[in-house]
C-alpha cells in the first residue's frame, strides 16, 4: 500500500486520535495476571496492541471485547498463566517482545517469542542480560528474535543500573521482578515512560520511584481495575504537525495523554516557536490527560536538547519534518537509539526528507536538518508507521504530490489515520502498490 498526498489546506476542527499504545499493551498483560476483572476503555485496536491480544489469550487468559475499543479481562492472578500451544508471533512490536520476555522469564513453562521481519533483527540483548542476571534462561539468535524462553519459578532479585534509557528494559526488569525473590530495582541513565509503574500503582502493587531508581518487591499480588486509556500522544503529533505548518489552522486534539514522561515532543516544538497549549488537565486513573490546541506558527531551527530525548523517543522522525520546515538549521543528537526502532530512523528520514529537497547531515546519533521547502517526489517508509505517517505530513505542504511507499503498517499504531487526517482537510488517498 501506499500513500498519495496532495498538498493541502488544514481547517479548523476538533479530532480525536486513537488509544495510547503503551498503555493499550500494559492493560492487556497487568489485567491478565490480575486478580479479578480489569475493564479496559480507550484501547488501541492497532496490530501492535492486537498482537498482544492475541498472545495473552493463548496463554489462558479470556478477554473479551465488546467493542473495538473495550476489552473485559478476566485476570487468572499472577501464577495463572498456562503454556501456549505454539510460538507467539508478536508481528512488528517491540514493546510487546520486550515486556512479555519479562512477564514470561518467571513462569513455569517454556514459550518462543518470534515477530515479523523487523522486529527479528531488532536488539533483545538489552533485556536477555538482565532478566539471565535474575536466573531466567532465554536463548536467541545472535541476541535477536526468536526467543527462546526456558520457564523457572527460581527468579531472584536484581539491582539493575541499564546503560540504555529504555521504557521497555525497566517494564521487563520490573515484570520478571514480580516473580522474583526479593526487592527489583532499576536505575535509568535518563527518565523514560513510567506507564507499568503507574499501571502496577492503579491495580495495588506498591512501586517506589525516587529520581530515576524504581523498585518493587517480588510476589505482590496486582487486583484489577477500570483503565480508561488516553489518545495517544505519538499519534497526536502528527496531528499537531500539520496544523503547526499550514497558513491558518486552529485545531484541538480531546483527550491526550500528556504524562510528563512523554511531553518532550511539546516542549521541543514550543522551543521552535510552535503555538501549542494544554486545556482541561485531568487525571485518567494516573495517566494525566489534557486537549491539545495547536495554532499555525513559524518554526525557527536550533539545538534541540538531549535532556529530552527519552521524553520523545517516538516523535523524531515527526520533528525531523518540523525540522526541514523551520528556517534555519535543527541539531539533533543523543538520539543513536533511533537507529534500532522499526527501522534505522535517523537513516530512513533523512532519505526522505532528501527526496524531498531537504538538506540533511546525518552523524552516528544525531542530525542537523537544514530549513527549506518540501518538494514533491516519492519517499520510502522503510515498512515503519511513524516514517510513513512523518513524511505524509511533509507532502500535506509540499509544492507538489508526495507518494509514500510501503504504508500498511501505520494500523500499527494509528488505525484511521487517514480519516483523521481527511478530518482536519489533508488529503491522503491509501492506493494499492502495483
Ligand atoms: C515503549 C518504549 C519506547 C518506545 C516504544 C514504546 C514502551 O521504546 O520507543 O514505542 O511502551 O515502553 P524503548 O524502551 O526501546 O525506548
Amino acid at each position: 500500500m501506499r500513500f498519495q498526498v496532495t498538498p493541502a489546506k488544514v481547517k479548523t476542527a476538533t479530532v480525536t486520535v486513537p488509544g495510547d499504545k503503551s498503555v493499550s499493551h500494559r492493560a492487556l498483560m497487568l489485567g491478565s495476571i490480575a486478580e479479578g476483572r480489569t475493564r479496559v476503555s480507550g484501547f488501541l485496536a492497532g496490530e501492535d496492541c492486537l498482537a498482544t491480544l492475541t498472545a495473552m489469550r493463548a496463554l489462558g487468559v479470556d478477554i473479551q471485547q465488546p467493542s473495538e475499543t473495550e476489552m473485559s479481562i478476566d485476570g487468572v492472578g499472577l501464577h495463572g498463566l498456562s503454556a501456549p500451544a505454539s510460538n507467539l508471533d508478536l508481528g512488528n512490536s517491540g514493546t510487546a517482545m520486550r515486556l512479555m520476555t519479562g512477564l514470561l522469564c518467571g513462569q513455569p513453562f517454556d514459550c518462543v517469542l518470534s515477530g515479523d521481519h523487523s522486529l527479528n533483527g531488532r536488539p533483545m540483548g538489552r533485556i536477555i542480560k538482565p532478566l539471565s542476571a535474575m536466573g531466567a534462561t532465554i536463548n536467541s539468535r545472535d541476541g535477536k528474535p526468536p526467543l527462546e524462553i526456558r520457564g523457572t519459578d527460581q527468579l531472584h532479585a536484581l539491582d539493575y543500573q541499564m546503560p540504555v534509557a529504555s521504557a521497555q528494559v525497566k517494564s521487563a526488569v520490573l515484570l520478571a521482578g514480580l516473580y522474583a525473590k526479593g526487592t527489583t530495582s532499576v536505575t535509568e541513565p535518563a527518565v523514560t515512560r513510567d506507564h507499568t509503574e503507574r499501571m502496577l500503582g492503579s491495580m495495588g502493587v506498591t512501586v517506589i520511584s525516587d529520581g530515576g531508581h524504581i523498585s518493587l518487591q517480588g510476589g505482590q499480588a496486582l487486583r484489577g481495575c477500570d483503565v480508561m486509556v488516553p489518545a495517544d500522544l505519538s499519534s497526536a503529533a502528527f496531528v499537531m504537525l500539520a496544523a503547526v505548518l499550514a497558513d491558518d489552522a486552529d485545531i484541538e486534539i480531546k483527550n491526550v495523554g500528556v504524562n510528563p514522561t512523554r511531553t518532550g515532543v511539546i516542549d521541543i516544538l514550543q522551543g521552535m516557536g510552535a503555538d501549542i497549549s494544554l486545556q482541561n488537565p485531568q487525571l485518567l486513573g494516573q495517566e494525566p490527560v489534557a486537549d491539545i490546541r495547536v495554532r499555525s506558527s513559524e518554526l525557527h531551527g536550533g539545538v534541540v536538547d538531549p535532556a529530552l530525548v527519552s521524553l520523545a523517543i517516538d516523535e523524531f522522525p515527526v520533528l525531523f519534518v518540523a525540522a526541514a520546515a523551520a528556517s534555519g538549521t535543527t541539531e539533533f543528537s543523543g538520539i543513536g537509539e533511533l537507529r534500532v526502532k522499526e527501522s534505522d530512523r535517523i537513516a530512513a528520514m533523512s532519505e526522505g526528507l532528501r527526496v524531498l529537497g531537504i538538506q540533511v547531515d546525518e552523524s552516528a546519533d544525531g542530525a542537523v536538518v537544514h530549513g527549506g521547502r518540501f518538494g514533491g517526489g516519492t519517499v520510502q517508509s522503510h515498512g515503519d508507521h511513524r516514517i510513513a505517517m512523518s513524511l505524509a505530513i511533509a507532502g500535506s505542504v509540499a509544492s507538489a504530490p508526495v507518494v509514500v511507499e510501503d504504508v500498511a503498517a501505520v494500523d500499527t499504531s494509528f488505525p484511521g489515520f487517514c480519516e483523521c487526517m481527511a478530518a482536519i482537510g489533508v488529503e491522503i488517498a491509501l492506493k494499492s502498490s502495483q
